[in-house]
């Protein structure tokens, strides 16, 4: 009866720990989503393709605690296991990447605890990402809990190849053959001059965008909580006045 109730207790408490790591994430997610509808509201372009979450799996917590060859407990895991809250965020050019990473790092309610830019630094592979490890305050019925995630952050292109050369990798047992390797970083070579052109293209034709007389109309249309609301005329000429 007595290792029913301690089963009982043990599983509540795993269910507790790991339900503060989904909280997190959707904090995260929450901020996130407000910062990419405020920039497009401001800016009229969303740097943002796309965003992913996920929590990591008990098979693969353990298998972390086993790697770093740490005990196996909440609190070592806590301590240990940094990445069990995960968001990745993909940016369409290099410049979105930083900017956002800014912008996160400047909020108020979050504590980064560690930059690593592997954008700058790419890893000897040709990993490239911005890596922010973030504390997330997580408020609960009775206490408030300090939580980490790990942010991910890198274009399309730098997805693309980090998602192949992790099938490759797992492919061959984490063995893969020099040539593979040798092609992979012929490839993130690539990534970096595409996301490259890509960025100049891009800042090419905002420099020289004209504004139609349909766009201009397009300036005094507003998007409030989904809904377009056209400015009345006599609110117009206070707006233009103000200019
Ligand atoms: P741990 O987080 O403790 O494993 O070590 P670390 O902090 O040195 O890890 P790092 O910050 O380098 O990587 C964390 C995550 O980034 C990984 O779980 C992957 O999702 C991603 N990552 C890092 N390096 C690579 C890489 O070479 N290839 C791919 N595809 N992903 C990588
Ligand atoms: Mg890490």
């Amino acid at each position: 009866m007595e290792q029913i109730a301690n089963l009982r207790k043990v599983r509540n408490d795993i269910t507790r720990f790991m339900m503060t790591y989904k909280f997190a994430l959707d904090e995260l997610e929450t901020k996130v989503e407000i910062l990419i509808k405020e920039f497009q509201l401001l800016h009229d372009y969303n740097p943002i393709e796309h965003t992913k979450s996920r929590i990591k799996t008990p098979e693969s917590i353990l298998r972390k605690l086993k790697r770093k060859g740490v005990e196996v407990s909440l609190s070592s895991i806590k301590k240990h296991v940094k990445d069990i809250a995960g968001m990745r965020i993909i940016c369409s050019f290099r410049s979105d990447i930083y900017r956002l990473g800014h912008m996160l790092q400047k909020h108020k309610d979050l504590t980064v605890l560690e930059v690593q830019d592997y954008i700058k630094n790419p890893k000897p592979n040709g990993y490239q990402s911005l890596h922010l490890l973030v504390e997330v305050p997580v408020y609960m019925s009775d206490r408030e809990e300090r939580v980490c995630a790990e942010i991910q952050i890198r274009t399309i292109a730098m997805d693309f190849w980090a998602s192949l050369e992790h099938k490759i990798y797992y492919k061959y047992k984490k063995d893969v053959p020099p040539y593979l390797l040798e092609e992979l970083k012929a490839a993130a070579d690539s990534v970096t001059a595409l996301d490259q052109k890509m960025e100049w293209l891009h800042n090419e034709i905002s420099n020289t965008k004209d504004v139609s007389e349909e766009e201009e109309e397009g300036l005094y249309k507003l998007t409030i909580n989904d809904q377009q609301i056209y400015l009345p005329t006599a609110l117009r000429e206070l707006f233009t006045n103000h200019r």
